[in-house]
């Protein structure tokens, strides 16, 4: 879906579907509702007086015109509700573009237009109201339709990750303020920008995983690289036994599928080539079956998204190389899959890591600390000033946070105070856990540095520390979306599946 920006009033607009808005307790609604309800005989006026729709967030009511409304440009007007006003703000402004967008398209929908929910009277920033527009627009519209061969519309190969919006074709802003306008573009803009490279995340993450095995993975990726300017590298395993990433590795080896270790590099300063201001870190296991340590059939249905960290730190790269910040960002994504076999890890071996530690192996299915062990080591000497790993590394972090906040782990406050201020600005939620010391007894080894997992209690804390370990004195963050990657309801601008969290935050924490 691509959007166009057009100077005047919405009610010019040829579209198949308009959208306007309202906030709760208005009763005569003003701007472009106004003009949409006094085109269409006060009908927004009348629903009001009724009570039926009262402009909760989020609420819709679709009205259909009359074949013979004397020229009036579309077939439907879409009302969405903005909730209180003083309750409103960029989140708020997402959430009713998805949800206007999800009323408004319909089976042959092709062209909507809408108003900049928020840049009137809602008192926004009309650049960052526009963003937010486009943001919830998008994401929206997304559909992962890649599988899908009956529909004759459908013009996939099935093998391409390629998200796909229906019908739908084009959002078309109407903004009447002559002197908004530019600032308006640059907020679609970049939208658009975040908007799309979540959906790049979405498409790797939803593909089924044996489409999306680390090879095409990194295929995928490189492709992209190359697309909007990154520096991309993979590491084949060869050159990772030559670097002694033995924790990698070594979850690798139950697999048929060779690992890879996907470097990508953003340079916004050249003067220092050497030197990046973040090193964002992924898991990319393209299926977790647990390995030796199998899995329950049910808790192995969902495990193509075990990669969804490493999808997340691309789609972030994606965004920046397009956002242009002036400095270096680092990303490493360790892509491989989980698997048991004759060759496979065994509970009790020891591996050897790069950063010199030595890891007891309890369970093979904490295989995600143990590849990205060597991934944020990794990071470290590639010369990363500050690194935030993304992992969909345990079922605890559900259990303690469900599925609204992603966990948090860090030794520094200060680069926590970054996230959290980016993650204000993406609308994501990341909550802190615990990271005190005494957590750290619980993944004592009798006969390695340590093991691979902490028990039962705070597993979202001891997964997390256990990375920690390998990152040295380098300030350091870790995001657990286990329990946000993959969502199975949709609600406002956030379909089914994967939802490409975490993209947007790291895409603004080095872009600020
Ligand atoms: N990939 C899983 C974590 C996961 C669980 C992701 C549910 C998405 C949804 C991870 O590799 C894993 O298996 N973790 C184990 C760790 C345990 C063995 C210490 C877990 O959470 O059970
Ligand atoms: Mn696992
Ligand atoms: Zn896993």
């Amino acid at each position: 879906m691509m959007i166009d920006l057009v100077q005047g009033s919405i009610t010019e607009v040829q579209a198949d579907a308009w959208i306007v808005n309202l906030f709760e307790g208005v009763t005569h609604p003003g701007g472009a509702t106004g003009a949409v309800d006094r085109l269409i005989g006060g009908t927004i006026t009348r629903m009001i007086e009724s009570g039926e729709f009262r402009g909760k967030l989020g609420e819709t009511a679709s009205i259909y015109l009359p074949m013979s409304s004397g020229g009036v440009p579309t077939k439907k007007v879409v009302v969405v509700g903005l909730g209180p006003s003083a309750k409103f703000g960029l989140e708020e402004a997402r959430r009713a573009a998805g949800s206007a967008l999800n009323a408004a398209r319909s089976k042959g929908t092709k062209r909507i237009a809408t108003i900049v929910h928020g840049a009137g009277i809602g008192g926004l920033d009309p650049e960052e109201a526009a963003q937010s527009l486009a943001e919830g627009s998008l994401l929206a519209a997304y559909r992962y339709r890649a599988m899908k061969k009956r529909r004759a519309s459908d013009d996939s190969d099935g093998t391409a990750a390629s998200s796909q919006t229906s019908d739908l074709d084009r959002l078309i802003v109407a903004e009447m303020d002559a002197e908004k306008v530019a600032a308006i573009r640059r907020g679609l803009d970049r939208g658009t920008v975040l908007a799309d490279s979540v959906n790049f995340a979405r498409d790797l993450v939803n593909t089924p995983p044996s489409r999306m095995t680390p090879t095409i993975l990194s295929e995928h990726i490189a492709r992209m690289a190359a697309e909007v300017g990154l520096e991309c590298n993979v590491l084949e395993r060869a050159e990772m036994e030559a670097l002694g990433l033995g924790a990698l590795l070594g979850v690798a080896r139950g697999s048929d599928e060779p690992p890879k270790l996907i470097i990508l590099k953003y340079i916004g300063n050249p003067a220092e080539p050497d030197v990046f201001s973040y090193g964002f870190v992924g898991k990319g296991v393209t299926f977790d079956s647990g390995g030796l340590s199998l899995k329950q059939a049910a808790s192995m249905e969902t495990m193509k998204n075990d990669m969804a960290g490493a999808a997340a730190v691309a789609g972030a790269m994606r965004s920046i190389a397009l956002l242009k910040p002036n400095k270096n960002v680092l990303a490493v994504a360790a892509c491989v899959e989980n698997m048991p076999s004759g060759r496979a890890l065994k509970p009790g071996d020891v591996l050897d890591t790069l950063a010199g530690i030595t890891i007891e192996v309890d369970n093979t299915d904490a295989e995600g600390r143990l590849i990205l062990a060597d991934a944020v080591a990794y990071a470290a000497r590639l010369g990363a000033q500050a690194i935030v790993d993304v992992a969909t590394l345990t079922g605890a972090v559900g259990i303690a946070l469900g599925d609204v906040y992603s966990g948090l782990i860090a030794n520094d406050d200060g680069l926590v105070q970054q996230i959290q201020k980016a993650a204000e600005q993406s609308g994501e939620r990341f909550w802190r856990l615990p990271s005190d010391d005494e957590y750290k007894d619980a993944y004592k080894s009798d006969v390695a540095d340590i093991k691979n997992t902490g028990g039962r209690l705070g597993g979202a804390i001891t997964g997390g520390l256990i990375i920690g370990e390998f990152v040295g004195d380098t300030p350091w963050a870790h995001l657990d979306i286990a329990a946000t990657a993959f969502t199975s309801r949709t609600k406002h601008y956030q379909g089914k599946g994967a939802t490409g969290v975490a993209v947007r935050t790291l895409a603004l924490l080095a872009s600020s």
